[in-house]
């Protein structure tokens, strides 16, 4: 006979937080968002610990090494899609790991004999005003020069002239030496009145610049999530498929932390996989696991090893998994589930194994609601995917900007081993769909404004970490009724096209 479960699978959208007391402390600059990613006996700190419960999917429209590096900045951290080759998924978990806040690779290039017309393509295609001069015309040959829009004017030069007779040239450049700290060039920047500084190397060779306008925003990123050598942590998705070869390429690339992905983690493939890692790394490499979606999902992979696990089977944005398979459960009830799950594991074996909601995160509260029914950080794909830092294009459809977003059981990204079970290797069906999400602007100022409504509700709440958030908080369900009661409600919106009447 099967058993058909007494609680209907719920969403967030079907639950409130209540408010507690809050006292005088329960004030949002009081709040610590720092939560653990990876495994910690009782009494022991966590190896990972992330400065805010962010992570990004990993998926091929979101993660990437320029997602990564934009959410370490903020204090989370990025999963880089594994639908990849193994070398090009390592070299971005490597750009990531070598790349030291404020000094910027230089990515405009011209050699000398280029033209002025080149100058112009390379600043039109990329935006950026400074390019460098150097002999072979990449970011890292030999610097002879720079130039910057002061150093000609389009109505005295012909667009053939060459680089080399209007470049400000190398004896005239202001340039640090490579090895000095981020401040000791700010005040090379400051001292000299330029706004960027060519580092080069004992050679000659331009390694980097230092911008002075990054400076800036490195200081305005106090949360940044930096590893012992001071460089951004940064994760990686592998899968049961080619783990022996993948993982040794992105442990040797310096990665951080793993994640297995898959659309459906309680497995045989999954354990294989854990025990492999534990056979031959030890404790060194952390890994987490899933997705899974109730207690014995979570068990299963504790048991086998999990450093994490991560929660959710067909919630994402573009998933489609319930459709076509007819599996899943409402991601409340699986993290509800798998929360209690947890705590009791901890009871019994003093090892707490933190969890991650993974997909289905609609609105801003829904991330204060994962936080509260116990997840310990959220896994974010449409989220994320909206911003300028992810690897999608911006398009414009129906003269809105929106960013393209595509599922990883898409036939786009053909990740078969997502969803493999062991059998042939191909995608048999999609899970997943291909679509545009409305483009937001800068991840920065999106996951500060989320952050800032998460921290505001939490002192709601009366507390001040995500700890106690699990610990206190107190939910209740909502009623259809009531779900109407909390938007706006019996009144007439004003249109922004009427003008307002002032009286
Ligand atoms: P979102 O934040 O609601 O967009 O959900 C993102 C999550 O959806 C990811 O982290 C994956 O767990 C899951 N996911 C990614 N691609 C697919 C797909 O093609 N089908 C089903 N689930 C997917």
């Amino acid at each position: 006979m099967a058993i058909v479960l007494a609680e209907p699978s719920r969403t967030f959208s079907e639950y409130l937080l209540v408010p507690g007391f809050s006292s005088a402390e329960a004030r949002p600059e009081n709040v610590s968002l720092k939560t653990p990613i990876t495994k910690f006996k009782k009494g022991e700190e966590p190896k990972i610990m992330a400065n805010i419960p962010l992570v990004s999917a990993v998926m091929q429209a979101v993660s990437d090494d320029g997602m990564a590096v934009a959410l370490a900045k903020e204090g989370g951290i990025s999963f880089i899609f594994g639908s990849q080759s193994i070398e090009s998924q390592a070299a971005m978990v490597k750009k990531v790991k070598s790349y030291k806040a404020g000094f910027v690779p230089s990515d405009t290039n011209v050699k000398p004999d280029g033209t002025l017309a080149d100058v112009l393509a390379i600043k039109q295609n990329s935006g950026h005003s400074t390019v460098a001069v150097t002999d072979d015309g990449t970011g890292h040959g030999k610097l002879l020069g720079l130039v910057t829009s002061k150093d000609y004017r389009i109505s005295r030069l012909s667009t053939d002239t060459k680089v080399s007779e209007f470049m400000t040239p190398l004896e005239n450049l202001v340039y640090g030496n490579a090895g000095i700290t981020l401040s000791e060039a700010n005040d090379i920047i400051w001292d000299n009145k330029v706004n960027q500084l060519p580092i080069v190397d004992k050679d000659g060779c331009l390694v980097a610049f230092v911008f002075r306008k990054d400076y800036d925003s490195h200081k305005a990123n106090p949360n940044e999530l930096l590893d012992d050598n001071k460089s951004f942590i940064v994760g990686a998705g592998v899968n049961t498929r080619d783990y022996e070869e993948r993982i040794p390429a992105l442990v040797e690339a310096g990665v951080d932390v793993l994640t297995i992905d898959s659309s459906e983690g309680y497995s045989e493939w999954q354990a294989r996989t854990l025990k492999w890692v534990r056979e031959k790394y030890g404790d060194s490499v952390k890994i987490g696991a899933g997705n899974v979606v109730d207690k014995e999902g979570f068990d299963f992979l504790a048991k086998s090893g999990a450093d994490f696990v991560k929660i959710g089977i067909g919630g994402g944005s573009i998933c489609i998994t319930r459709e076509q398979k007819g599996i899943g459960r409402g991601q409340a009830s699986a993290v509800l589930e798998v929360a209690a799950a947890r705590d009791e594991w901890f009871e019994k074996t003093g090892e707490y194994i933190p969890i991650c909601s993974d997909g289905g995160i609609v609105y801003d509260y829904h991330m204060t609601l994962a936080l509260a029914m116990g997840a310990d950080f959220i896994m974010l794909g449409r989220y994320f995917a909206r911003f300028d830092e992810s690897p999608s294009a911006k398009v414009m459809v129906n003269g809105n900007y929106m960013k393209e977003y595509w599922g990883e059981g898409s036939a786009r990204a053909r990740n078969w081993q997502r969803y493999d079970l062991g059998g042939e290797a191909k995608l048999k069906f999609e899970e997943g769909v291909d679509s545009y999400v409305p483009y937001a602007g800068s991840l920065h100022d999106n996951v500060n404004l989320s952050l800032s409504k998460v921290k505001s509700t939490m002192c709601n709440c009366g507390v001040v970490s995500i700890q106690e958030l699990q610990r206190n908080s107190k939910l209740t369900l909502v009623s259809a009724t009531s779900i109407i009661e909390g938007g706006a409600h019996d009144v007439v919106l004003k249109d922004n096209s009427v003008a307002t009447v002032r009286r």
